[in-house]
């Protein structure tokens, strides 16, 4: 996984006020709760007192408390009481529960998840989907590595196979390009062109034009996709790694051709059903796949239709590097700072 990112953890209607909710995401073991005004905490879900899951506990007014021995934390992640010690007891900086900074947004609630030394701005999100969509969704549980979930969302070729009663009916099997455009360095489009066999083989993004059509897939980092079916309708995914080897994954279908409610809540759940219906198809084949996690040289004999695959590998381990990079040279000046001080 990919430190220091913005990732969409969870839905927004996962977390109610009053009652701490416990999740395992990028491995770790995670509790989110409102506050009084509403808004989310994640913090690690465990106690600093002797190991309890506060996820057991209780919400009261802006602070969490702790089933065991009711030691009390606020949104920082602060320890305020520890009611065996006295109320006006002071209480040590060590009783310090380690707090993600968090952001509720589009419906979903996104933490930083890494070292936020500095700025760590806003999660970014699809720019031409706007609040004149409506959406369904759906939560489904794979058992697969998150980049396996995600590149079978970037990839195209698939979908005569998998998917050849559904989405892909047609047998469109020859894939001409594909073309990968990058709008900054942590966004990218792709654009297809299927084609039935013709005994043409498949041309390169340098062979031809993009079609003319404005269908394409967005992807962005670290697990954000929207398939641009057209300009009033969209699926969107959101990829929640929840371990090395599972991804909770967030689908939905937006759509603005109809605003009525009632009528609106009725197109986008049915088309729910279809939307999970292809997504069972890939899960299916995609939790088969080893290793189950990709990465950019795991012996795999890539094709020119896996560009966006490669586009996504190869950011992908530029990013995972830079974090890398940036936890050495924090360790070097933590470091650096302990010599000082002795
Ligand atoms: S274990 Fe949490 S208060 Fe004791
Ligand atoms: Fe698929």
């Amino acid at each position: 996984m990919i430190r220091n990112q913005w990732y969409a953890i969870l839905e927004s209607n996962e977390v109610h006020r009053g009652k701490p909710v416990g999740v395992t995401r990028m491995g770790e073991k995670l509790v989110a709760w409102r506050d009084s005004d509403g808004k989310v905490t994640v913090m690690v879900d465990r106690c600093p007192h002797r190991g309890v899951a506060l996820s057991a506990g209780a919400v009261h007014g802006n602070n969490i408390w702790c089933p065991f021995h009711g030691f009390e934390f606020d949104a920082s992640g602060r320890c305020t009481v520890i009611p065996a010690n006295g109320r006006e007891a002071p209480v040590p900086k060590a009783f310090q529960v380690r707090t993600y900074p968090a952001h509720e947004a589009h419906g979903f609630i996104f933490i930083y998840w890494g070292e936020a030394d500095g700025e760590v701005g806003l999660p970014r999100w699809f720019e031409d989907l706007d609040d004149s969509f409506s959406y369904g969704s759906a939560r489904d549980p794979w058992h697969a590595h998150y980049s396996r979930v995600i590149e079978n969302q970037l990839d195209v070729p698939h979908v005569p196979f998998i998917h050849h009663n559904t989405i892909g009916r047609g047998g469109r099997t020859v894939m001409d390009g594909p073309w990968v455009e990058w709008q900054g360095p942590d966004r990218f489009f792709v654009r297809t062109a299927m084609r039935p066999e013709d005994g043409v083989p498949a041309r390169s993004a340098k062979e031809m034009a993009p079609p003319d059509k404005p269908f394409h897939l967005e992807f962005i980092f670290p697990n954000l996709w929207q398939n641009w079916i057209s300009d009033k309708v969209r699926v969107v995914a959101a990829f929640a790694p929840v371990d090395e080897e599972n991804t909770m994954l967030y689908l939905r279908f937006y759509q603005n051709f109809m605003r009525t409610p009632g009528v609106r809540g009725f197109i986008n759940s049915t088309s729910m059903i279809f939307n999970t219906i292809v997504a069972r198809q890939d899960r299916r084949v995609v939790q088969t796949q080893r290793p189950m996690r990709s990465d950019l040289r795991i012996g795999e004999k890539l094709i020119p239709g896996d560009g966006p695959i490669i586009a996504y590998r190869r950011r992908r381990q530029e990013l995972i590097d830079a974090a890398q990079q940036a936890a050495d040279r924090n360790a070097r000046r933590a470091g650096a700072l302990a010599i000082e001080v002795n």
